[in-house]
This record gives C-alpha cells, sequence and structure tokens, in this order.
C-alpha cells in the first residue's frame, strides 16, 4: 500500500469524474467532492448530513425504454449518518444509519404516470439490518467492493437467474409495490444453492432480502429543488443526476469498534431489476414480464475526503489504517469506544 500511489490514482480519477471503472470501484467524496470539516466528510443531502458516502454506475439497456437513444447509467450511493446516545439506559448504543440514494439521469423519470416499463431494487441484509459481508482485512479507504468475491461468480449469475424467473411469473399489469415484495420474500425463501456464503449466514433463516418499487405510484421520487436547497453536497455522478432517496435503515450497534466497524464497512448487495411493459407483440396488458435485466452492486462507504487525501500524502492515514486492520493488532483493540464522524477511522488516536 503505497500512499502515493493512491494518491495519484485519484487525482486520475478527478480529472475524468464520470469514470466509474469497471473492477467493481467504489467512488467516495473526493470524486463527488463533499466539503470537509475537521478531516472528515460533512456531506449534507436534504436534511441528513453524512460522514462518508460511497458510489457506483450500472448501465441499463436502452431495450427497457421506450425514449432512449443509449444505454442508461444510473447510479446508487450509500450515505453513512450515526445516532449516539440513543437510549439514556445504555450509554454505549449506537444507531449507524445507511440511506441509499439512486441517481437517474434527468431524461429518465421513474416516476412519470404509465411508463412503459417497471422496475424494483432488491437489498439483502441479516437480521437487525446487520451487514451479511464484512472483511476485517480491507483497509477503509480501499476502493474495490469485495462481496462479489464473497458471494461468487456462480452465485451472481444464479441469483440473476432466480430474480429474472421470479419476475417472470409476475404479470405486466400488477402493481410494481407488489411485484418487488413479492420477488423479495420469495427470494428469500429460496436461495440458489450455489450461494454457500449465503447459506452459511442464513443457517438461522436470519438473512433479509427486501424490494422497493423504482417505478409505479408508490416509487420514491427525486429531491425536489426544494428539498435540495439545504443540500451542500450531492453524491452523484454527473451532477445533473436526479437523486432519489430509496431506502434507509439503522443498524443498532455498540461504541465499542467491534461492532461499529461491521456496520460502517459491510456491503449491502443491491439488485437493480427492470423491465419492458410492452415487449409482446400483441402488446397484451395481462403478459408475463419477459427478458428483465438484473444488474448487482455491492455497495458500502469508503472513508477517502479531499482532505484525508492530503494526510495521507504524508503517510499518516495508511499508519493509522494498519494500526487496525494489521491482523495481529485488531484484536487488542476490539473493544474499544471509537467515535463516528470528526475521526471516523482515526484509530491511529487510541
Ligand atoms: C428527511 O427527509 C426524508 C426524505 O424526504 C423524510 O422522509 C424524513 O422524514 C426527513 N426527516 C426529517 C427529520 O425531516
Ligand atoms: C430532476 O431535476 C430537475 C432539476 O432539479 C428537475 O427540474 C426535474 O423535475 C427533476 N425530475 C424529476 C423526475 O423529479
Ligand atoms: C443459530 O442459532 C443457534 C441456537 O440459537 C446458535 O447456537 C447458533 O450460533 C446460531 N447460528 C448462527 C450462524 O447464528
Ligand atoms: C443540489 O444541491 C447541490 C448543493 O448545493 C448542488 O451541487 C447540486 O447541483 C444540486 N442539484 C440539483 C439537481 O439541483
Ligand atoms: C434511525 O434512528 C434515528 C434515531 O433514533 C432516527 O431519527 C431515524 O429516523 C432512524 N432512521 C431510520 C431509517 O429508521
Ligand atoms: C463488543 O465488545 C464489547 C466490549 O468488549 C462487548 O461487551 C460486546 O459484547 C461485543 N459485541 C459483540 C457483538 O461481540
Amino acid at each position: 500500500m503505497q500512499p502515493t500511489l493512491r494518491l495519484s490514482l485519484s487525482a486520475l480519477l478527478l480529472l475524468s469524474p464520470l469514470s466509474f471503472s469497471t473492477a467493481n470501484e467504489l467512488l467516495s467524496c473526493v470524486e463527488v467532492d463533499c466539503p470537509t470539516q475537521g478531516g472528515s466528510a460533512d456531506c449534507r443531502v436534504a436534511n441528513q448530513t453524512f460522514t462518508a458516502v460511497g458510489l457506483t454506475s450500472i448501465s441499463i439497456s436502452k431495450e427497457i425504454f421506450e425514449d432512449q437513444n443509449d444505454d442508461v447509467e444510473l447510479t446508487w450511493t450509500v450515505g453513512l449518518d450515526h445516532h449516539d446516545n440513543v437510549d439514556p439506559d445504555d450509554r454505549y448504543l449506537r444507531y449507524i444509519e445507511r440511506v441509499y440514494y439512486l441517481g437517474t439521469p434527468p431524461t429518465v423519470d421513474l416516476t412519470a404516470e404509465n411508463l412503459e416499463y417497471g422496475g424494483c431494487a432488491l437489498y439483502m441484509t441479516k437480521e437487525g439490518n446487520k451487514n451479511i459481508f464484512h472483511s476485517n482485512n480491507v483497509s477503509p479507504d480501499s476502493s474495490p467492493a469485495f462481496c462479489h468475491q464473497n458471494l461468487g461468480d456462480d452465485c451472481i449469475s444464479a441469483l440473476d437467474s432466480k430474480i429474472s424467473s421470479l419476475a417472470g411469473e409476475h404479470r405486466t399489469s400488477a402493481s410494481e409495490a407488489d411485484i418487488c415484495s413479492s420477488i423479495a420474500s420469495s427470494l428469500q425463501e429460496n436461495l440458489p444453492s450455489s450461494c454457500t456464503a449465503l447459506l452459511t449466514s442464513n443457517s438461522n433463516n436470519s438473512l433479509l432480502v427486501r424490494g422497493v418499487p423504482l417505478t409505479g405510484s408508490q416509487a420514491p421520487s427525486p429531491l425536489s429543488e426544494a428539498q435540495n436547497s439545504s443540500s451542500n453536497c450531492y453524491p452523484t455522478l454527473p451532477k445533473s443526476n436526479n437523486l432519489t432517496r430509496v431506502f434507509a435503515y439503522n443498524i443498532s450497534a455498540s461504541q465499542f469498534i467491534n461492532e461499529t466497524a461491521p456496520a460502517i464497512q459491510g456491503e449491502t448487495p443491491i439488485w437493480s431489476l427492470f423491465w419492458s411493459k410492452s415487449q409482446s407483440e400483441d402488446d397484451n396488458d395481462d403478459a408475463q414480464i419477459e427478458d428483465p435485466t438484473v444488474q448487482m452492486v455491492c455497495l458500502r462507504t469508503i472513508d477517502r475526503t479531499t482532505a484525508s487525501e492530503e494526510t495521507r500524502a504524508d503517510g499518516g492515514g495508511a499508519a493509522a489504517a494498519s494500526f487496525l486492520y494489521g491482523s495481529s493488532g485488531a484484536l487488542s483493540v476490539w473493544g474499544t469506544v471509537v467515535s463516528v464522524g470528526t475521526a471516523m477511522f482515526s484509530f491511529g488516536m487510541l
């Protein structure tokens, strides 16, 4: 891990902010230019302020949409908020809140009425919203997502096929809210056998799959201009995108590092599912969904800001990270209380 190398990589990304690379790369506050305060991010989106964000993009085939000349690039962003002192009887209790946003080009209005296509987001956690995948060995500012590796290629393609075939059990005329929640609960009850990592996590039926409509009358709407007027941060690329808060949840975690770190650094798999409503030749209103597209992303926040990049140029940040993530050092501080915010990952201070 050469701090200087990492700096020049981000410098490259800064020059071409649209270049979400392949390789499951997650972008951070550096690329979306979050304001910083006291060395950590201070990214306020409408009424909520995040100390870190992570984002990635997916490309949806233009065949799904009725009126697009090119494939449509969407972004998924997770923002990290936290609530300390939530219980007067337990001074160590903290909620880590993870908030998920979809970025859509202004030409794509998912909330328009009578769209010729439908869409859902599906996501998976353990009970209590805990993250399924967490790695002690990943430095908090490292960019690639790791949950693809945890799942494995066979499982990822089995999940894609499963989600497509579950979608195919529904009629295009049904409400998206019903379709999305039905697919989620069927998937939860019947995970593909090649998904050993998920089946192990699910040994006590503790996996939760949830479905959220992205289109239809119950779909969330993008931030209005009025809502966005209190923002100082807009974590999507390009910035001309509309940004929709799609779902959010709290993870109950103590202020001890053994609970805060997995809640912050764990990854959430999210599937974006879209289908056309007008694919059948006779334009039958009651047709089954056919040939939907499914794309998975793995999301977690990346602890990088323009301020931390400067610190790391001196080698400061890397030393702090290895203090925690070195294989032997980790356990000795596992019961240590940590703060989220001004010094989220500055375990070197302990
Ligand atoms: C913040 O905004 C979200 C989305 O618009 C809304 O659901 C929530 O109630 C708001 N929270 C507060 C405290 O205003
Ligand atoms: C997208 O954002 C633009 C600019 O704020 C706004 O005019 C437009 O109505 C938004 N689209 C939707 C679907 O909300
Ligand atoms: C499942 O539940 C049993 C009994 O409550 C417990 O001993 C075991 O550790 C649990 N397994 C997992 C993976 O959580
Ligand atoms: C929302 O507000 C942020 C911060 O002021 C700004 O950078 C962004 O361009 C705005 N986006 C839209 C679509 O209004
Ligand atoms: C998370 O917990 C805080 C503090 O209790 C609360 O204000 C917020 O609405 C919760 N967020 C969600 C998504 O439930
Ligand atoms: C985390 O560490 C604290 C303090 O050592 C301990 O009380 C708590 O049970 C641990 N939590 C988990 C999930 O292991």
